[in-house]
């Protein structure tokens, strides 16, 4: 199957009005060929959620699985009319294609029901936004916008669609994303509270690629693969029924211990949902043709709960495996290009690499393989030739295309370590590191946040945030983290620690802010149970017979591919992760951990920033 690429024609969104600013978007529901294949003589299609542009004279959107691109330019801010159009043809909420559990957030909220169709909240990730648009859980708007969350405040500029007729009858909520990030894959995404994992996983995702002038030169200087030679991935697993529909697993037989008082014939959520088929970019286990040059492979994991840890395979699983330049993280290019085998990717997170197919074979097949176990990193590993292990191939069939230039040597690590600073003249490269030095700022603030396990009040595991004071705290218990610009400063630079207790891997995102990871450190600590709210347990270390968790005495580094711009960090269990993080506007966002499943049980925390 052909992939489309993230830039593929028909794939991008275009402004409402052309050379104009304003997009509207639907999210609404569409039928996929999915599985790529055919049944009975026809494609088979799944029904499945996607975002799509509006067509400006039917008023219908052309919704696609997953949502289409957005590519902006940096300093280009752009609005967007987020649109709720869940609805049948007769305008009547549709029903969620997915079990909903009525036992989580906001579905468990006497203040919100009934709610009348599917809420949705979009979220740009990677954003530097404002807190009015940022599309945090409370931010939720029901079809044809009857019902809106409490974090929607219509009245306030820019909120309401002002973009004709279309908005003002269907009542769309008006976005602006500044684009203030430098050259980046960020994406955006369902985040309705306690929905987000099942509104992502039926398709409300899409890819919004940031480009800059620094980009574009590196692209001008013939550096970096550009055009059809820049590939975005978007990485996610899937259940199928027999008849190729989506299934979501959520029955309590299910679960790993006992869950008494929950009512077995109704869905339940579970711990994390691993799917045993690889999508990429909406399509299962797809090939791609590619020509014998390098790539520019933009992996994105848009996934629940699956870490992927992947190779270049050529041999069968042998090894050794195609190495591959690490380019760019989360959000933004890195210092130098590291010459990789391989790289772990979790949950929201994305690598940004090149990979040369020049020395292959003709008809070689490079096999994208995951050897990550789930949960990672202590679970259970991939079973080698199982749908997990291998996510696509790349296979070398298409001719060298003359109308683009070969690249100059991107095998010459010193050639990507020049790159052109933002403001110097064109051509001028520099052979200064891009990024600052990693410095902690003197008296730089410290948070010292703890990831736990508790359960909840059916014994349902529950992972957990708080600090390491209090003990782990859920998503609606006052904010703990609330950080302050000091007088006549425009920003704040802080140190914000992850004390993973618990056993398994967390991908911890932050709203708003891009950070550098600084170091890691393995600890112990003793943990006791602790009462919290609606009968939760949750943990604390603070006991007092051991009052301190110790730390072992080596620190060590960031993992090689992850030495640029993160916006989501792995955090492994019994380590401190720690990031140096720079807030630059006020508002109320989230952080949280990006397997849906923990966040939205209760792994999710409100931070504040404020100005002195
Ligand atoms: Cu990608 Cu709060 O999310
Ligand atoms: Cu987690």
């Amino acid at each position: 199957n052909p992939l489309p690429s993230l830039t593929a024609p028909g794939f991008i969104y275009r402004p409402d009005v052309a050379g104009g600013n304003a997009y509207t978007v639907a999210a609404g529901q569409v039928q996929a060929n999915v599985l790529g294949i055919r049944r009975a003589g026809a494609p088979l299609l799944t029904t499945a959620w996607g975002y799509g542009p509006v067509d400006p004279v039917s008023g219908q959107p052309q919704v696609s699985h997953p949502g289409r691109s957005f590519v902006v330019q940096q300093g280009s801010p752009i609005q967007v009319n987020w649109r709720n159009d869940l609805v049948d043809a007769q305008g009547q909420p549709l029903p969620h294609i997915l079990p909903v559990d009525q036992t989580v957030m906001l579905q468990n909220d006497p203040a919100n029901n009934p709610i009348d169709g599917v809420p949705i909240a979009t979220h740009h990730h990677g954003g530097d936004t404002m807190a009015e648009f940022d599309g945090v859980p409370d931010q939720w708007v029901t079809p044809r916008r009857r019902q809106t969350g409490p974090g929607i405040q219509l009245g306030t500029p820019g909120d309401v669609g002002v973009n004709g007729d279309i908005l003002a009858n269907d009542g769309s909520i008006r976005y602006q994303y500044d684009n203030t990030e430098e050259a980046s894959l960020t994406w955006y995404h369902d985040h309705a509270e306690g929905l987000t994992r099942l509104n992502a996983y039926a398709g409300l995702a899409g890819a919004y690629v940031v480009r800059d002038s620094n980009e574009a030169e590196l692209i001008r200087r013939n550096l970096l693969p550009s055009g059809p030679h820049e590939v975005g991935l978007v990485l996610q697993d899937k259940v199928f029924d027999a008849d190729g529909q989506f299934a979501y697993p959520a029955d309590s037989i299910l679960a790993p211990v006992p869950t008494e008082g929950l009512d077995p014939s109704l869905p339940t959520h579970l711990p994390e949902m691993y799917g045993d088929v690889i999508c990429v970019n909406g399509v299962v286990w797809p090939k791609l043709d590619v020509e014998p040059r390098p790539y520019r492979l933009r992996l994105l994991n848009g996934s629940d709960s699956r870490f992927y840890t992947l190779t270049f395979d050529t041999t069968g699983g042998v090894g050794p495996f195609l190495g591959f330049r690490l380019i760019g993280t989360d959000m933004g290019f890195g210092n130098n290009a590291p010459m990789l085998r391989t790289l772990t990717i979790g949950p929201g997170e994305r690598y940004d690499l090149v990979i040369n197919f020049a020395g292959l074979a003709a008809n070689a097949t490079v096999v994208l393989r995951n050897t990550a176990p789930t949960p990672y990193p202590l679970g259970a590993p991939v079973v080698p030739g199982s749908g997990p292990d291998e996510v696509m191939a790349f296979k070398v069939t298409k001719a060298f295309d003359r109308a683009y230039p070969k690249l100059a040597p991107i095998e010459d690590k010193t050639v990507l370590r020049g790159w052109v600073p933002l403001g110097k003249p064109a051509g001028t490269p520099s052979s200064a590191p891009r990024l600052p030095a990693l410095r902690v700022p003197a008296g730089a603030p410290v948070r010292r946040v703890l990831l736990g396990e508790g359960s909840d009040e059916f014994g349902r595991i529950m992972p957990l945030l708080g600090t390491v004071a209090a003990g782990t705290l859920g998503f609606h218990e006052p904010s703990t983290e609330n950080v302050v610009i000091p007088a006549g400063q425009t920003s704040v630079t802080e140190v914000w620690e992850f004390w993973n207790a618990s056993v398994d891997s967390h991908p911890v995102h932050l709203h708003l802010v891009r950070f550098r990871v600084l170091n890691r450190q393995t600890f112990t600590c003793t943990l006791t149970p602790k009462p919290m709210i609606n009968n939760w347990t949750g943990v604390t270390i603070t006991d007092p017979a051991a009052p301190q968790p110790v730390l072992a005495r080596a620190v060590t580094a960031p993992f090689p591919y992850e030495t640029g711009w993160k916006d989501t960090v792995e955090c492994p269990p019994g380590v401190v992760t720690r990031v140096l993080v720079t807030f630059n506007r006020p508002g109320k966002y989230v952080y949280h951990c990006h397997i849906l499943s923990h966040e939205e049980h209760d792994m999710m925390r409100w931070f504040t920033v404020t100005k002195a």
